[in-house]
């Protein structure tokens, strides 16, 4: 909570560095002048200048990303499917199928000095054997450092249940082992100090296979597969 009233002043601090940097270029138009009589040996200046700059850049950048993760010891974050109940699992006469679930997520931050703030706009779909039961957003919310936050999704759904997937769903559920696939879609601001960094677009599809699906009640996670990537 704190850590937004911190936010403002380091931001006035990066615009008048921009500023300052503007100011030097009045003096560098007059440098050519000077320098043209000897055309040749300008190249080669030019040429020289050139590699230098870029060898100067490539250095800078190889010691921003030591200093980076020398400072930061930036990790990956986990998330964890921990419990899955059935609201709801109802057929309805004209094919229909209404589903509610809640999802248990474990959100780990193991940073200690990264902050991940989880945005608007998310969804998490579930998906059984290409059709989609129900889906919902993700709280959204700041996870300051090591911090481990229990999220409580709820997701809700009606969807088209035709006869060929009232049997393949029975003969899932009679032998206890029902795939279903959970698609996280959240976008999320990483903050260095207090420092925020541009957004990114988590993705992460968690392919589970539970053991049945009865109304009312806990299922029962049989094995758990994840899959991250982002996108900017
Ligand atoms: C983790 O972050 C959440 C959300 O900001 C907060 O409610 C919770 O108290 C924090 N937990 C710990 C152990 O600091
Ligand atoms: C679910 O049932 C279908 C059709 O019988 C079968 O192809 C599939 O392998 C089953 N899935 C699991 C995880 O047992
Ligand atoms: C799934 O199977 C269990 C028994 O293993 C049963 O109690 C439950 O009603 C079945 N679910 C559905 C939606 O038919
Ligand atoms: C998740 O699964 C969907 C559908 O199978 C696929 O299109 C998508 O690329 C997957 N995403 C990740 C992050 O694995």
């Amino acid at each position: 909570m704190n850590d937004g009233h911190h936010q403002n002043p380091s931001k006035y601090v990066m615009l008048s560095e921009n500023g300052g940097s503007l100011r030097p270029q009045p003096y560098r138009r007059n440098v050519p002048r000077y320098s043209a009589p000897q055309r040749g040996c300008s190249c080669m200046k030019c040429l020289c200048c050139c590699f230098c700059f870029f060898f100067i850049l490539i250095l800078l950048m190889v010691g921003l990303t030591y200093f980076f993760f020398n400072l930061y010891h930036p990790k990956v974050p986990s998330y964890k499917v921990q419990g899955l109940d059935v609201g709801a699992f109802n057929v309805h006469q004209d094919f229909s199928l209404y589903t509610e679930f809640i999802v248990n997520v474990k959100a780990e931050n193991p940073n200690e000095k990264i902050g991940i703030t989880y945005g608007k706009d998310s969804s998490v779909v579930v998906v059984y054997s290409d059709s989609t039961l129900c889906s919902g957003p993700l709280p959204a919310f700041h996870q300051g450092y090591k911090n481990t936050t229990m999220m409580k999704v709820v997701l809700k759904g009606r969807s088209e249940f035709d006869p060929g997937l009232q049997t393949t769903f029975m003969d899932n559920n009679s032998t206890g082992r029902i795939p279903l696939l959970i698609m996280v879609r959240v976008p999320v601001t990483v903050t260095l100090g207090d420092l925020p960094m541009r957004q990114v677009v988590i993705l992460v599809n968690c392919s589970l296979v539970v053991d049945s699906i009865t109304p009312k009640k806990k299922v029962g996670i049989i094995s758990s597969k994840y899959s991250i990537s982002a996108s900017l």
